[in-house]
């Protein structure tokens, strides 16, 4: 058999990577870039309908390459590319909202949530077709499998039902692909406010650990962690979020079961734990960190391993796209 084509990606959108994008995400990839043909892309169309400044943008492309690379995505085996860098995608997302509802694109509930705040006048038609963009992404690739968080599977599905339309109306075209949704267990809470997702747009970052943070602040962040008072160690999301969350950050960084780690520190006090989840977490960030820097010390080397996983998406990608064109009409 042969193997699943991946595809995922990330924007371009904050300074850094936090430790939800890490253990949600990245650890996810890394992990079947190994099973299988993988494609991890840096989606900065998708990026532009909430960055203006062209220096932010360009900057924090290279700072996700490089978090990409250090954290464990190997751009040797996987192709580690930059959407822009691509044409194919622009164009294909053209040819999809020919096909898109605009009732069916007005479901999209991650368009209702961050327009919500301002109000739909205030918003770009860009932010309105990102979720075409995205499925133009995934069909361009022959895409098995997409793994991605539970905030992103209503896009995934849209995709498989405009791939399965467009087979429908213009013949066998695109490859259906599946969503590999991240486990609950991977979402990580805001060390301030536990109830909510550990979050870039959060108001203040003293509740995010940041994949560039220096270790002393990470250490710092950890240890002023919103706990409770009732001192126990033990998993209890509703009474308990900010332990049961601290519980969940050791055990995706050791490996062990929340369980096994509540009935090792359960009597020991929050300082104890903290500084042992603190050490879990700097142990494995803090070379990923250091590597990062040393890559973005070298932006001319990033370039060129971004340009040449470009010229290999490309070929794939112009396949699909004039193939669906043909299919079309056009060409
Ligand atoms: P975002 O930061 O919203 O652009 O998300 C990028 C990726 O990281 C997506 O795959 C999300 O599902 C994942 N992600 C974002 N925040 C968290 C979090 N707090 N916990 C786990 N995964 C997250
Ligand atoms: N919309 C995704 C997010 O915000 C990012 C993304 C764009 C993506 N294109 C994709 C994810 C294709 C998976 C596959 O997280």
């Amino acid at each position: 058999m042969t193997k699943p084509r991946i595809y995922s990606g990330m924007q371009p959108s904050s300074g850094s990577l936090h430790l939800g994008n890490f253990v949600g995400a990245l650890t996810h990839w890394r992990q079947l870039q190994e099973e299988g043909d993988a494609f991890f892309s840096i989606v900065d169309l998708h990026a532009l309908t909430s960055i203006q400044d062209p220096k932010v943008l360009r900057q924090q492309v290279r700072t996700l390459a490089a978090q990409y690379i250090a954290g464990g995505i190997d751009p040797q085996s996987s192709c580690l590319y930059v959407q822009s860098h691509v044409s194919a995608h622009a164009e294909m997302a053209w040819l999809l909202s020919i096909i898109t509802g605009f009732g069916e694109a007005s479901r999209m509930t991650q368009f209702k949530d961050k327009t919500a705040k301002k109000g739909i006048e205030a918003a770009n038609v860009g932010l309105f077709t990102y979720p075409i963009l995205m499925a133009g992404d995934i069909l361009l690739y022959d895409t098995n499998l997409v793994p991605v968080g539970a905030d992103q599977k209503q896009h995934v599905e849209l995709t498989r039902d405009l791939g399965e339309r467009f087979n429908k109306r213009y013949g066998e075209t695109f490859t259906i692909p599946q969503p590999r949704i991240a486990a609950e267990t991977a979402r990580i809470m805001d060390l301030q406010d536990p109830t909510r997702k550990m979050s870039k747009s959060a108001e203040t970052d003293k509740g995010i650990v940041w994949l560039l943070d220096e270790p002393s602040r990470t250490l710092k962040k950890i240890k002023s962690a919103v706990t409770d008072t009732d001192g126990s160690i033990r998993v209890d999301a509703e009474n308990k979020p900010g332990v049961t969350n601290l519980l969940g950050i050791l055990s995706a960084f050791t490996g062990r079961t929340t369980a096994e780690l509540a009935d090792e520190y359960d009597g020991q006090g929050y300082g104890v734990f903290k500084v042992a989840v603190a050490d879990a977490v700097i142990g494995e960030l803090a070379p990923i960190r250091e590597r990062t820097l040393e890559l973005l010390d070298d932006p001319a080397e990033l370039d060129r391993i971004l340009e040449a996983n470009a010229a290999r998406a490309r070929e794939v990608a112009d396949a699909t796209l004039h193939r669906a064109m043909r299919a079309m009409g056009l060409r």
